[in-house]
């Protein structure tokens, strides 16, 4: 394999990738550092690359097997298994930003996606960084009691929570039937990979905590997420063109931000890949 530079972006969260054209085939003790500097920094950045969705699809492989979104409606013309983001969808007369608050990708899901992924297509000339919250670190940080307390807890994460702080657009009939059996996750699981114990928390999704009444729980799940979103824990990433950006959605909580001009178009081609039923902490 040609050259190539892993470069740490923070000290825990984000790393850079620089010297790898993700069109041509990655040889295994690459994929394998690939993966490594992944699971170790959690948002891998890719930088330079060009691809068709054909060739994003393939690319997408060094890291994992795909997964489909569950508004499966929503895709590339011609390319039903390749999703995208963009600034250019409404809801009752309303825009909506996909992703606008922190979040994990589809922990609806018995066994949620562990990674998604962005690939430019087009940005605004200035703002809709996404930022990531490292809930690895978050949790570390805990206290004593409040990870005992919170240990034992497990969480019912629906498609849209009833307490959710966004609206989603919604899903077509066929796309509805499709949705699994709401996910039942522990609020701390350990990651299959780095070993390490994460927040898993999603307040789009989460719906209630079981054994607890739902006042008790949003207090919780609302004085965690102020924990865990503290700029202390973030990795924000300003996308640039050809920017091919892959994150866990075990490790980092995501969001989009709606700070630019809306009249200029951003669009990315987005993917997600397979994972697993979260591991509680023994
Ligand atoms: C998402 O939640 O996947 C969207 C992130 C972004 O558009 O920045």
């Amino acid at each position: 394999m040609a050259s190539y530079r892993i470069t740490p972006l923070t000290e825990q969260n984000g790393a850079e990738v620089v010297g790898i054209d993700f069109t041509q085939p990655v040889d295994s003790e690459t994929k394998f550092a690939l993966n490594d500097a992944w699971a170790k920094y959690h948002v891998l950045v890719m930088r330079d690359q060009k691809f068709t969705p054909e060739e994003y699809k393939r690319a997408a492989l060094v890291f994992g097997e795909l997964q489909q979104h569950d508004k499966r409606e929503h895709h590339v013309p011609g390319h039903p298994d390749v999703y995208y983001v963009s600034n250019d969808q409404f809801k009752n007369g309303k825009r909506i930003i996909p992703g606008e608050t922190f979040h994990t990708d589809h922990s609806n899901h018995p066994a949620p996606p562990k990674a998604t992924m962005l690939f430019t297509v087009s940005l605004p000339g200035r703002g809709g960084d996404t930022q990531y919250a490292d809930m690895h670190q978050a949790y570390d940080d805990l206290s004593a009691e409040m990870k005992k307390r919170i240990k034992p807890l497990r969480a019912r994460h629906v498609y849209q929570s009833k307490y959710s702080p966004r609206e989603l657009t919604g899903l077509h009939e066929d796309s509805a039937k499709q949705i699994p059996p709401p996910g039942i996750h522990p609020l701390v699981h350990v990651h299959p990979d780095n070993g390490r114990p994460a927040l898993y928390l999603n307040p789009v999704r989460i719906e209630a905590i079981e054994g607890m009444g739902d006042t008790e729980a949003l207090a919780l799940i609302g004085e965690l997420m102020e924990h865990a979103t503290q700029k202390k824990y973030e990795y924000r990433h300003n996308w640039r063109q050809g920017d091919w950006v892959i994150w866990d959605n075990r490790s980092v909580m995501h969001q989009a931000n709606a700070d630019y001009d809306m009249n200029e178009r951003r669009y990315l081609f987005r993917l997600m890949l397979k994972g697993s039923v979260p591991i509680p902490m023994a």
